[in-house]
């Protein structure tokens, strides 16, 4: 097997396995053991992997004894195991698979533009006039766009009953998501019969379930309703009941709509903060992009997806972004169906795989000052690494993940990250607040993230300002002109959001 940090009998490495922040304690391991190392927690092998050329061998190699997801006792309670995004690799998998992925082709992606930049202009919308909020508005929007596609309903305020419902479920479901913030039923089966009154996670796992229930369910009839009265408008969950591509499970269609909905909803609406803390911190490259697209776009129209091509620094930003603040440090764990061999070791049946993207990003071997954000490493060569860095097997999309669980969202992740970016420094300059007692700007910390599996930025302050009123207008005027678009959308507001949409 791999290296890996000295254990101790029966228990392994489990004195030692970081319980918040795994990405830090994995990589300085990595420094340490290399590019793939191991760990044992009680009997079950852990491989971590921080080498890219490591990892691609895994994705196109092995990949059909690594596309399984590790056992999850209390996921599977909630979701009876029909959670898509850590579901088995099962025949209920590769089903809800090829439904959602052809709802995300490229093709089908270029159908879902209209709704992606109304949304998208409304996000800037909403910066221009409640900049206060905008951690609120980045969750609204990327809510707004999934819910839209996926069940034909949007959310045009960050107050609307079906957000509202989904953010307080999310906030329970997390802590059952979250590794190590729970006991390890999964390690040690016998916590499983340990009764509900001393086991308050089971109560958690009964509540989430239940909340889960309502609110997929309600999208469910919401869209039959639509259905029978003629009022398609084109979601993927029409084609789903339409076509019985679910059959009739509905414990595997919430699984499939919930899978869809978190995936979809704060990976990108934490890049976007990511994105806005590191602009905040850096004007120097802020003022550089400002300056590509007064060039390439001018002030008079809002840029277009086609100019993205033309606009380097802006993609190196985004680029720099998602290296030094992967939305999914760890990735999303795999589990080994078959005993493999990789870069020479042993990898028994039943491992876990984390393909570390977080160390592979900040290996200082490859990247210089990995710790620093700096797009115009991006500029200087195609990976954004040092002169004379290993690049074998290295890409541009390692926070996607690989293999036949690669993040089956990626183009929409990757039209949304682009319009988003383009429109946000098109539209404002983010900065620093000033201290209203000693008029000096309030600096930023770019480490300030919270302790969860995802890489989400502590909300912080930032004066937030469009950039010419010309900008102000055109914002304004295009905000009104996406009403058709947004009204496909509308036909089950609750009776705030109608009149919220009617006064707009
Ligand atoms: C910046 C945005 C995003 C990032 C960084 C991201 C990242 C990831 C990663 C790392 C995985 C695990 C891949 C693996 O196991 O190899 C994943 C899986 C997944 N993603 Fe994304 N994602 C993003 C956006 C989206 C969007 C917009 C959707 C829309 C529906 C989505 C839906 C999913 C689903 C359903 C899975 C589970 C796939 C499976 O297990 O078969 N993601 N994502």
């Amino acid at each position: 097997m791999p290296p890996g940090p000295h254990t101790v009998p029966l228990f392994g490495n489990l004195h030692m396995f970081p319980r918040k922040n795994a990405y830090l304690k994995f990589t300085e391991w990595a420094r340490e053991h290399g590019g793939i190392y191991s760990l044992m927690l009680f009997s079950r092998p852990i491989v971590i992997i921080s080498n890219p050329r490591i990892a691609r061998e895994l994705f196109e190699k092995k990949s059909a004894s690594v596309s399984d997801r590790p056992p999850t006792y209390m996921i599977d309670l909630v979701t009876d195991g029909k959670y898509f995004a850590l579901a088995r690799y099962s025949s209920d998998w590769r089903r809800a698979r090829s439904v959602i992925q052809k709802s995300l082709t490229k093709e089908a992606c270029a159908k879902h533009e209209p709704i992606l930049q109304a949304e998208a202009i409304q996000l800037m919308y909403d910066f221009m006039t409640k900049p206060e909020q905008f951690f609120k508005h980045t969750f609204r929007f990327t809510y707004s766009v999934i819910t839209s596609i996926l069940a034909g309903i949007r959310s045009p305020r960050s107050t609307s009953p079906l957000l509202t419902a989904f953010t307080d479920m999310l906030q329970k479901w997390s802590v059952i998501l979250e590794p190590g913030a729970q006991p390890p039923v999964d390690l040690l089966p016998i916590l499983k019969y340990v009764p509900e009154r001393w086991a308050r996670w089971k109560g958690l796992c009964k509540e989430v379930r239940a909340g889960q229930i309502e609110l997929y369910d309600s999208f469910v009839s919401m869209c039959e309703r639509r259905m029978e009265q003629d009022m398609r408008n084109g979601s993927l969950l029409e084609s789903i009941i339409g076509e019985g591509k679910l059959g009739t499970d509905r414990a595997l269609m919430r699984g499939t709509i919930g899978a869809f909905i978190d995936g979809g909803t704060e990976t990108t609406a934490l890049f976007l903060r990511s994105l806005i803390l590191m602009l905040v911190s850096s004007p120097e490259a802020q003022s550089k992009a400002h300056k590509e697209l007064d060039s390439v776009v001018g002030s008079e129209r809002l840029p277009v997806p086609a100019d993205f091509a033309e606009l380097p620094y802006v993609q190196a930003i985004v680029k720099e972004v998602l290296r030094i603040r992967p939305v999914l440090p760890t990735g999303v764990p795999y589990y080994t169906t078959k005993e493999e061999t990789l870069d020479g070791y042993v990898i028994p049946n039943g491992s876990t795989i984390f393909v570390h993207q977080y160390g592979i990003l900040h290996d200082s071997e490859d990247y210089e000052d990995p710790d620093i954000f700096n797009p115009d490493r991006f500029l200087r060569s195609e990976f954004g690494t040092k002169p004379g860095a290993d690049n074998t097997g290295r890409g541009n999309e390692t926070h996607f993940g690989g293999g036949r669980r690669v993040c089956v969202g990626m183009n929409l992740a990757n039209n949304s990250m682009i319009i988003t970016a383009m429109y946000l420094l098109w539209a404002f300059d983010f900065k620093e607040p000033i201290d209203p007692i000693t008029l000096r700007p309030i600096p930023v910390d770019i480490n300030n993230y919270s302790e969860g599996i995802a890489t989400s930025p502590n909300p912080f302050k930032c004066d937030i300002r469009v950039r010419s009123p010309l900008q102000a207008s055109i914002i304004r005027q295009e905000f009104h002109s996406a009403r058709p678009v947004f009204q496909r959308y509308e036909y089950d507001l609750s009776p705030e959001d109608a009149a919220y949409v009617r006064n707009q």
